[in-house]
């Protein structure tokens, strides 16, 4: 496995992947990589004979008020986890090399996608996001790129901004990964204290009583959101529970296979989401 810092780098490694005739996987990461990360390297490998995984904790997706700061970073772990998955390359860029103007031109995300959910609680969040996928995509020219289902409504985005900008690339979506227990992996959890990590679980236990809720036989999305508002309390401060269109992201009133009950609150000072599509089970 090779690790390198520059775009050019990356440039010329595409080029001799697409020149050997091996499809390029693209995993981007913030680093910090857990079970969740490294299951989007093993769904990359399936159809990818070179995977790329970048490491950037991208200031532009984080408002002055959020954890840019203390956002975890160790890339020594990172690097023995991503070899160990089977990465190929790790792109690790500074902040000036991939932003080498400062303020860069962004990618606007449109009204219904940028006004619900997460975008609503964190205004400008998904430019950034979208912005920086933008940039990977053209730097890294992948033929597929993994992103997880935890971050839901970012899947979608990108989704829809890879189709209208006409990026070549095959956006491939990844299980929520869980413990045991079922709080779904996320970076930020080493943040929570062991009293919080309990009161985590409120969310995916919510999630869970969703599912049964479907499973026997209820479609009001109303008592969908009910059960989600539920989390709140017992350390935990919600921030939205709401019930959506997997693709339009808009609100529905009656839910059907595959419609999305997505949650997101603070334990303590850390914020956490978690979702889950209707009548897949609930692992
Ligand atoms: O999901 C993430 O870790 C980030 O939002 C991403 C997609 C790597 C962009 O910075």
């Amino acid at each position: 496995m090779r690790l390198v810092h520059t775009r050019a780098e990356v440039r010329e490694w595409s080029r001799e992947q697409r020149g050997a005739g091996r499809p390029i996987g693209l995993v981007p990461t913030m680093g910090s990589l857990h079970v969740g990360h490294t299951s989007l390297v093993e769904i990359a490998r399936r159809s990818a004979e070179a995977v790329v995984l970048s490491i950037f904790v991208n200031p532009l997706q984080f408002a002055p008020t959020e954890d840019f700061d203390r956002y975890p970073r160790d890339l020594e772990a990172d690097l023995e986890k991503a070899a160990a998955a089977g990465v190929d390359l790790v792109f690790a860029p500074s902040v000036d090399e991939m932003y080498p103007q400062g303020r860069p031109w962004v990618v606007i995300v449109p009204e219904q996608g940028a006004d619900v959910l997460c975008g609503r609680t964190r205004p400008g969040h998904f430019t950034g996001v979208l912005t920086v996928v933008s940039k990977l995509f053209s730097i890294t020219t992948p033929d597929l790129a993994v992103f997880g289902l935890k971050d839901f409504q970012q899947l979608t985005l990108i989704r829809r901004m890879t189709s209208d900008l006409d990026h070549p690339v095959e956006i491939v979506p990844a299980p929520i990964v869980r413990e045991a227990d079922g709080l779904a992996l996320s970076s930020r959890n080493r943040y929570l204290s062991q009293t919080e990590r309990e009161s985590a679980l409120r969310l995916s236990a919510s999630l869970r009583k969703c599912e049964e809720l479907f499973e026997s036989g209820e479609r009001r999305a109303a008592v969908f959101r009910e059960t989600m508002t539920e989390v709140g309390g017992g350390g935990v401060s919600l921030e939205y529970a709401e019930v959506v269109h997997p693709e339009t992201l808009e609100h529905v009133d009656v839910v059907d296979h595959g419609t999305v009950c997505a949650v997101a609150a603070r334990v303590g000072s850390t914020r956490l989401i978690d979702n889950h599509a209707l009548g897949i089970g609930f692992n």
